[in-house]
Parts: C-alpha cells; structure tokens; sequence
C-alpha cells in the first residue's frame, strides 16, 4: 500500500495524541464483537508497515478462529499439566478459560535466524515488536482496546504442537483485539532521563 503523509501540525498532534493514549486492555477486560472484517485488514495492514532489515519478514501472525478456541483451551491445560502434573481441576479449568477471554485472538510467532542468515534475531524481535505495536496503534485509532500476553504456555509442547511452530520459531506473545468493557487507568510512563543519555 502506498501512501503519503502530509505533516500538519494538526496531524501531528494527533499522532501524538494516539501514540501517548494506547494502553493495554487485557482479554478479561475485552468483550466483543472483534474488530470487523475491514478493521482486521487495516490492523493486519499496520502490522506489514514495521520495519523489516533485509525484507525477510521474519514473524507470522496467526488467528485462533471461534472454533478452534476449544483446541487453545486444551493445549492451555496441556500445557500447565506439562509444568505441573498435580494441578487441580480448578486450576485447570482456568487454563482453560483462557483460550475465551479475547474477541480476536492473534499469536506472534519469530523466526528466529538459522545458521547462514545475516539478519540476527534481536533484529527479528524489534520488526515483530514494532509490526506488533503498529497494530496496537491502528486498534487504538479504531476505537478498539488491545493487550499482548505471554507466560509460560508459550513455551509449551502444547502450543508448539498445536501451531506447528518449527524448530527456528518462537512464540512471543498473543495479541488481543476487541471492544474495551472497563477502562483500566493509564499507566505512569518513565521519566526521560530513565532510558535517554547522551555520548
Ligand atoms: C510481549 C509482552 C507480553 C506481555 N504479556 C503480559 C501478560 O501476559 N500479562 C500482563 O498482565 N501483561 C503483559 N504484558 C504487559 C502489558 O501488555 C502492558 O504493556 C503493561 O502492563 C504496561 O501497560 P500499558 O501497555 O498500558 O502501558 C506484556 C507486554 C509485552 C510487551
């Protein structure tokens, strides 16, 4: 897609509005309906705006459709019977839930670099990172709340299995996309000084 921007300060301010406005809303405090077929096309087409050295689009998205939850559901208890054998019903019950909680569901995978690939995976991480945030930004701009989750599922047989991920792929993180049910309080951003110095 090409398309030229126009600087204003009008729509700088803008940018500058949406940038400082995103905030996660996560799956338990989403509710649906997702994002509608035009809106996902337009996430999806943020997500193909981050930068990517050498082109080699080294992550994949995929979506967990309504009727394979029931398979993220199990493998999100498989997962936890993985790391711990004597979990209880309860517990396994809210792996479970899990696999409910988010209208539009999408998994960031990474490809991470085989051997004779230039491109190393900390910059692999940062395109997926950046497609990532881009598609938060787009949801924002859209009205829509969003959250990334991650935890120790992800590293799963489980999830491994279920998302055919090979040998060089990783899952990151899920991406969650849906209409916000109860606004959480902006988060206190760090201080400049706490992440900028000077050579
Ligand atoms: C890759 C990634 C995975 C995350 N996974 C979780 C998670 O599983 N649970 C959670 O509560 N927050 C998770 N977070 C943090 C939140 O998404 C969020 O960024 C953080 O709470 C700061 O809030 P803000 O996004 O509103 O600034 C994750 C963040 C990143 C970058």
């Amino acid at each position: 897609m090409d398309m030229r921007y126009t600087p204003t300060q009008e729509a700088a301010n803008w940018a500058e509005t949406l940038i400082h406005s995103r905030r996660t809303t996560l799956p338990k405090r989403l509710v649906g309906p997702g994002p509608d077929p035009g809106q996902r096309q337009k996430i999806l087409s943020a997500a193909a705006a981050a930068p990517d050295h050498d082109q080699i689009l080294p992550w994949r998205l995929v979506e967990i459709t309504t009727e394979q939850r029931p398979h993220l559901a199990q493998a999100f208890c498989a997962a936890l019977l993985e790391r711990d054998p004597q979990a209880t019903a309860d517990e396994q019950q809210m792996a479970r839930d899990k696999a409910y909680r988010s209208p539009w569901l999408l998994l960031a995978v990474l490809q991470k670099a085989l051997p004779g690939h230039d491109v190393p995976d900390a910059e692999r991480l940062i395109s997926a990172g950046a497609a990532i945030q881009n598609m938060l930004l787009q949801a924002t701009a859209m009205g829509l709340g969003s959250g990334l989750t991650s935890g120790k599922a992800l590293q799963s047989a489980a999830i491994r299995q279920l998302f055919r991920l090979r040998d060089h792929e990783e899952a990151v993180c899920f991406v969650s996309i849906g209409h916000i049910a109860e606004e959480r309080r902006p988060r206190p951003r760090p201080a400049i000084d706490a992440f900028f110095s000077r050579l």
